[in-house]
């Protein structure tokens, strides 16, 4: 049985992993980060409660599938493949896939990554990239920090892994950089369960309002400093 643990209809769950700063990570016992006020600030206009299921990325779209969470914020890129399986809201932001690699590193590009050990989080899109990278070797990690701490230790030779979260992951660590040349293009937004097209409206209507009213700007300005 794959249904959520509460079936209250004013508590809207969340699934989510928390390892993605600055959309979502871990702050002592409290989930925080853009996604977590934006969804906040979802089920405060839904006038529900919002619960919060930290989980691994790669479980998020079924657990959002199979009804154990209302929905899915992870910083999750739209793509084709997962419309198979869940619905996707409107967009709330853009990203791109960067390329981490040691500060006196000879890549310098994508192109430069073939036949190389790329780390990865495990079911991201930086994994589908690096899947399609010419004889390289991909090493998954459950966490992108794991990965980043990884390459730091000469284990791989890049990380590829989405802009914001990359600047945060190696703001610690004088030895990586990232590149400049991105690798891709992508948008974020909420995951729901593919037939439940009233809770995918209600988002959308939620995230309309904190766009016009100017509170997503303001969330995304509180955690990410130009
Ligand atoms: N944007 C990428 C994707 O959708 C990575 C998202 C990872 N998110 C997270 N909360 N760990 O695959």
């Amino acid at each position: 049985e794959t249904k959520k643990d509460t079936q209250d209809d004013k508590v809207l769950v969340m699934a989510t992993n928390a390892e993605f700063p600055p959309y979502e990570y871990h702050d002592g016992d409290k989930i925080v980060g853009i996604d977590a006020e934006i969804a906040e600030a979802v089920a405060e206009k839904l006038g529900m409660e919002l619960k919060i299921e930290d989980m691994a990325f790669d479980s998020i779209i079924a657990a959002v599938s199979g009804g154990k969470a209302d929905f899915g914020a992870a910083g999750m890129t739209v793509n084709e493949e997962r419309k198979k399986m869940v619905a996707f809201t409107d967009t709330y932001a853009h990203a791109s896939q960067v390329i981490i690699v040691k500060t006196d590193s000879a890549i310098a590009g994508p192109d430069d990554l073939e036949g190389k050990k790329v780390g990865v989080q495990l079911g991201t899109t930086g994994d589908i990239y690096a899947g399609d990278i010419k004889d390289a070797e991909v090493e998954r990690y459950n966490k992108g920090f794991e990965a980043v701490q990884a390459l730091s230790q000469g284990k791989i030779d890049a990380v590829v892994i989405d802009g914001q979260p990359a600047k945060e992951l190696i703001a610690d660590m004088s030895d990586l950089k990232i590149l400049d040349e991105a690798f891709t293009e992508e948008e974020y937004a909420i995951i729901v369960a593919k037939d439940n097209t009233e809770l995918k409206d209600k988002i959308n209507e939620a995230l309309k309002e904190l766009k016009e009213s100017g509170k997503l700007d303001e969330i995304i300005a509180k955690y990410i400093t130009a």
